[in-house]
Parts: structure tokens; sequence; C-alpha cells
């Protein structure tokens, strides 16, 4: 029945078209007629526009309109305010999209929007996260629906009573998002429909964001993502690009491509929120975990709360009697944070692994050994097992490649000329999740077939794992099945986030191809087309709420300069535990791409806020370091054969994000190793080296 095309190595099925350039982005449709749109940030961070002068701007060759909040078109107040663009005078924050200039050609658009002049009423402002920050709150819940404190036991009388314990407070910058390919859109209003393309994960929440921004029923709205240069959660949910397109092309009833700078992406679509997190850590003398509790501070708007989940991962990760954990927020005149691969896992994993290894060392037992000794099979949050989890095997198979058991635990007990070298370990989980899809599976006369889903590639071979569940599925070689995905105008899916895609899709292609053979049996060979047809709603919403994880261990080495305090990245592994592996191509770089962010978060990346402007002062690529490939000397990633049947059809748990959880406290505990120092607030610079030790 099977034709074993899941768990092959395939290329990418549109990879001849990426490497041709005839694969084609948002803006790089051709349209008849077609205009270019510039954005216009605002230049102050709080405040009122009190007058825009156009005229300059107007007067320029090519201009066609200058479009802000006097004369757009109206939108109906939705759930997400800060997609209400261009459509009153206040600012919020700074960078804020106040206009968007419309012209002939792009560059004349960029010019007219240097001609803008735009006068502001201006406020004082507020936009540095501090712990004690007066507007510091406690949301309802956090995301995407998880409590805002959990408490179980009694942490302080647990903690108080422990022989080893460790009181630590780690800090995150603001991280952005860089996809290759920025928001970008071209947006065409005909007879009062709207056909979009746009670069997002998910043209079904794109197409149901505008239905309610424009007060049209979704079927008037096509939104077309057949190929996406990156996302990394900034395209989770329609952004501003869109928006814009939208409302210019109204206005000047003239298709727009508006793509956003480079310059434009730090900040506006979403970036990481900065956290503080204070984690306390007790023991007993075998390295028992007996109190835990985690206490995140993090960031959000004016206009919209963003409560990211930080101190869930401590939740579920390793056991102990007393648990405690919180998260606060403070409201600044910030553009609201979003998703960055891994929202909430990421940066909780860095204290909480971090810290475990703080305790280790506390206590006097091998990181690797502290980690399995403190290891559960049901779930301390839920009170549920696992539906599999293979943390310890992660970490064993990993020692093993990666040669833990020579290591000598002291700091500072390895040295190589002027380098200083160290190991560190840290643990990784990420939920497996799935969500409701639809797909439609059709057989063709010629004995060909056709699979189709609005699910979207953002790079990730997504569309060639589809296929490749859907060839098994329908039990005929891949070669038979052609695919189409990425398109509003197709039967209904999850977005490209969460690590769920191929979860949930793969469960409504599995159950589309089951109905087309179940009909092809009944009625006999085709003479036409077949189609059955499958929607995953009540399957998927029914799956018994047993807690499931994907697992993984990061093993890390490097050398730190003991005369400039430079850290290198000597190597990185991984071993993960995600389920099924549906294409170990895909799949690989998935995961070293994952590793190769947390090592980016460890060393090099931060979002830099001047009080005095409220805005991130490096925002373009020269600027904003971000790991290269000269900083990747070797990174390997692996996996165990893990089959989890209690999962969706597939067997998948996901491998989009559990690359990145945990794998910068793997980079921040070798460092500690090699040089006897640890850094506590993200990136590891040299000069915080420098600042603190004497490193030679
Ligand atoms: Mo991922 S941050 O859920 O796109």
């Amino acid at each position: 029945m099977s034709t074993g095309a899941v768990g092959r190595a395939y290329p990418r099925l549109e990879g001849p078209a990426k490497v041709t350039g005839t694969a084609r982005y948002a803006v790089e449709y051709p349209v008849d007629g077609v205009t270019y749109g510039w954005a216009v940030p605002s230049a102050v961070v709080r405040g009122r526009i009190t007058r825009i002068d156009t005229t300059e701007a107007l007067a320029s060759p090519g201009v066609r309109a200058v479009v802000h909040h006097g004369n757009a078109p109206r939108m109906a107040p939705g759930p997400q305010p800060d997609l209400r663009l261009l459509q009153e005078p206040t600012v919020h924050y700074r960078g804020q999209y106040v206009a968007v200039v419309v012209a002939t050609s792009l560059e004349a658009a960029r010019e007219g929007a240097r001609l803008v002049r735009i006068d502001y009423d201006t406020g004082p402002h507020s936009t540095v996260l501090t712990d004690d920050h007066p507007s510091l709150y406690k949301p309802d819940q956090v995301n995407p629906s998880y409590p805002t404190d959990t408490a179980e036991g009694d942490f302080d009388a647990g903690y108080a009573a422990a022989p080893v314990r460790v009181d630590v407070t780690y800090r995150t910058p603001a991280y952005h998002n860089n996809p290759m390919e920025p928001h970008a859109t071209t947006a065409q209003w005909h007879d009062g429909r709207l056909l979009v393309h746009d670069s997002t994960q998910g043209a079904t929440p794109v197409r149901a964001t505008l239905a309610e921004l424009f007060e049209l029923p979704p079927e008037s709205i096509r939104v077309v993502a057949e190929h996406v240069g990156g996302g990394f959660g900034s395209k989770g949910y329609a952004k501003a690009s869109v928006v814009l397109a939208a409302l210019a092309a109204r206005h000047v009833d003239r298709p727009v491509k508006l793509a956003l700078t480079r310059q434009q992406l730090f900040g506006p679509v979403g970036y990481r929120t900065p956290t503080i997190q204070r984690v306390r850590l007790a023991a007993d003398t075998d390295g028992r975990l007996t109190a835990i509790c985690h206490d995140a501070i993090s960031q959000t708007s004016t206009i919209r709360e963003f409560a990211e989940q930080i101190a869930v991962y401590t939740r579920s990760m390793y056991a102990a009697p007393h648990r405690r954990t919180t998260h606060r927020l403070v409201r600044l005149d910030v553009p609201t944070p979003f998703w960055m691969r891994a929202p909430g896992e990421c940066p909780g994993a860095y204290a909480l692994e971090s810290a475990v290894d703080e305790l280790a060392i506390a206590v006097g037992i091998d990181p690797v050994e502290l980690r399995i000794r403190n290891d559960t099979d049901v779930d301390p949050d839920q009170g549920r097992p696992f539906t599999s989890r293979n943390l310890v095997a992660c970490l064993r198979q990993g020692a093993q490649r990666f040669g833990w058991a020579s290591r000598d635990p002291s700091p500072r007990s390895r040295r190589d000329g002027r380098w200083l070298i160290g190991t560190g370990v840290a643990g990784s989980s990420y939920p497996a999740r799935a969500r409701p899809s639809s797909a439609t599976a059709t057989a063709r006369p010629d004995g060909s077939f056709l699979v189709q889903i609005n699910a979207t590639d953002i790079g990730t071979g997504a569309r060639t794992a589809i296929w490749q569940v859907a060839a098994d599925a329908l039990g005929v070689p891949p070669e038979r099945v052609e695919i189409r995905i990425g398109d509003s105008a197709l039967p209904t899916a999850a977005l490209a986030g969460g690590s769920m895609g191929t979860a949930s899709w793969s469960w409504a292609v599995i159950r589309a191809a089951q109905a087309l053979r179940e009909k092809l049996r009944d009625g006999g060979p085709p003479t036409g087309e077949v189609t059955a047809e499958a929607d995953t709603t009540e399957e998927v919403g029914g799956q018994p709420a047993l807690p499931r994880y994907a697992y993984g261990a990061h093993f890390v080495e490097v050398r730190v300069d003991a005369d400039t305090g430079e850290v290198r990245l000597n190597r990185m592994l991984g071993v993960f535990a995600a389920g099924r592996v549906v294409n170990p191509t895909t799949a690989r770089s998935q995961l070293i791409g994952g590793m190769t962010m947390g090592l980016s978060m460890a060393l090099h990346e931060e979002g830099l806020l001047d009080e005095r402007y409220g805005d991130w002062v490096n925002h373009d690529l020269a600027t904003y370091h971000i790991t290269g490939c000269a900083d990747v000397e070797s990174i390997e990633a692996y996996w165990l054969d893990e089959r989890d049947d209690e999962l969706n059809p597939a067997g998948v748990k996901g491998l989009g994000e559990i690359g990145i959880v945990g794998a910068a406290a793997a980079v921040a505990n070798a460092v500690h190793h090699a040089t006897g120092v640890r850094i506590r607030e993200l990136p590891i610079r040299l000069d915080k080296l420098i600042g603190v030790s004497d490193l030679a």
C-alpha cells in the first residue's frame, strides 16, 4: 500500500523554479497598470499628527497619491488594532506607518515619500523594559491561552528547605526577524473584490483579517502566497504591508505593489520581546530538583496585548514537588511584539537550561546526568503522561556522538594556545500541536492525482513533504501526484506556524486520500475526474489531551580568545526526537537552521534601543549582527527513529522550532565552561567577557 515516499530524502519540488528565478514571490507577478507604494514611518514615538503637507510630494514626477489618515479608505474596528493603519492621526510608536506614497515607479514613490512633510504634537514616552516599571501588570493569560501563573506545592518552603539553591536572573534583548523576502504585497481591486499576492505564513488568516478590516465576505477576497521567502513567525498573521497595499490600491483605483524595506522590518512587523527572567532552583544533594520557580517579565505595546508564554517551558520540562511560574508585562510605547521562532519556549529555555547548568555546578553533578535524574514520564504541569518523551535518549545519544564522557567539569580546564575551550549542554522541548485543515484529492483519468490544500511553504520544504505524504496515502509513486498549495481559493488549512504545519496538513491530506480511495473502490475505474475531500476539524478537536512534545539535546564546543574575549563556535551537535521525519533533507535544514538561529541569539543578535528616540538604532543587517556561515564551523543534527501513534495519522511532531529551543543556553554554558565567567545577559559579546574577567 505505502510506496515509501515518507522518510526518503527528496530535493524540494520548487528547487529548479527557485534557482532559475521563475518562482514568483509576492511582488514579482506581472500586473497591468501596476503602481508602487512606499510606506512612510512616523518620526516620533508618541503623539498626534497635526498637519501633513503633501504638496511637494504630489508635484514630484510620477507620484499619484499620498494616502494618509485624512484621505484613506475607512476600515472597520477589529481585533487587531495595530493593523488599523492610516485611520487616525494618533502615533503609538516610532516607525508606525502614517502614510503611503503611490507612484508609477518604485523610485518615484520613494522620492515622494521623502517629500511628505509631517508635523506632530508629541508627548513623553517610555520604551525601555525594566523590572520595576510603573506600568508592570499581570495579564489575564499568556499566548496562546495559557494561565498567566501556576503554582504546585509550596515553592517558598521547598526552596528554603533545600540544601542546594540557585537564584539567578537572565536578560535577553529584542530580536528582529529578518526573512530574506521582506513583508511584501501586490494588491488589486476588481469590482469590489480584492486579490492580494502576499508574503505570509497563512493565506487563510490573512484573508480573514482583510475580510474584517474591509468588511467583505471572505469569498470576495483571494490571498495567494505560492512562494514565501521566510517568515520565522513574523508573517504568521496579516501585517502592515498587506493592509497598506490594499488601502492604497483602493484609494488610487490601481493595482499597488508594496514591499517594506529591510530597515522597516525592525519593529513594526513584530519582534521578539526583550525579557527579564528570574529562575530559582533547589535540589537535594543528589541533584534531584525539589523546587522550581520561573518569573518572567516582558513587554507589550499600548495598542494590543502580546503576552509571550516565556515560563511555560518550565512548567513541563523537569519534575519537582514545589513549582511556580509567573508572567508580568510592561506596556510601552513600542511596536507590538510578535512571534519569532519558538516564541515563549526559546527565551524561556535559555533561562531554565542556563540555570540548570548553574545548579549542576553548585551540586557538583554532570549537567547531562542532572537532567537525566530529573526526567519524568508524567507532565508535572498537567499530571498526565506524555504521549512520548525521549529527552533522555536525546541526551544519551548526543553525549555519545559529541564525546561528552571525557569532559573535565572544571571551568578553564582546556586550553589551546590563546584559546580557552569549553563545552556545554542544554535540553530542548517544543509542543507537538495540530490544527484543523481541509484538503481535496482528485483522481484523473490518465492515472495522475491532484492534491489541493491551502498550506504554505515559507522555504521549509512543506510542499515536498505534503507531496510525499500524499503519495503514500494514495498508494502511488509520488511522480504521479501534483500538489497545489499557497492560495486561499484552495481548501482552508492551518498556517505555517507553531511547528504544526506538516502535522496539520498531512492529517487532512491523508484523510482526503483515504476518502478518494474508498470512492474509487466503490465506483469502479473512473471515466472522468473523481474528487474526494476531507476536513479534520472534528478529528483534531477531539484528540485526547495527553501532553505531547518533541524533545532535543544540544551539545556545543566553543573557544574563547583569552586576550580579546572573542567567542567562536567550534562545533554544535543536536539530537532530536520529533516523531516521524517525512523528508531527511528538509528536516535537517530546519534543525540546523534553528540551531544556527540559537547561536545567533547567544553571540550576535541584539536590538539596541535608544530611549531618546524610542527606536532601535541598529536597524539594518550591517549593524544588527546575525550569525553568518563563517560563524558556524561545524553543525550537526540527528534524530531518533521515534514512533508516536497518539499524535496524528502522519506521526509527525514538527521540527521547525525545536532546533532553536535551548541552543543559546548550550552556547552560554560552553562559554562559562571555557572561561569560568557566567554572562547572564545576551548576547555574549566580547566586551562583557573582558569586562568581568582576567581571561588570560
Ligand atoms: Mo513560528 S514563530 O510559530 O512561525
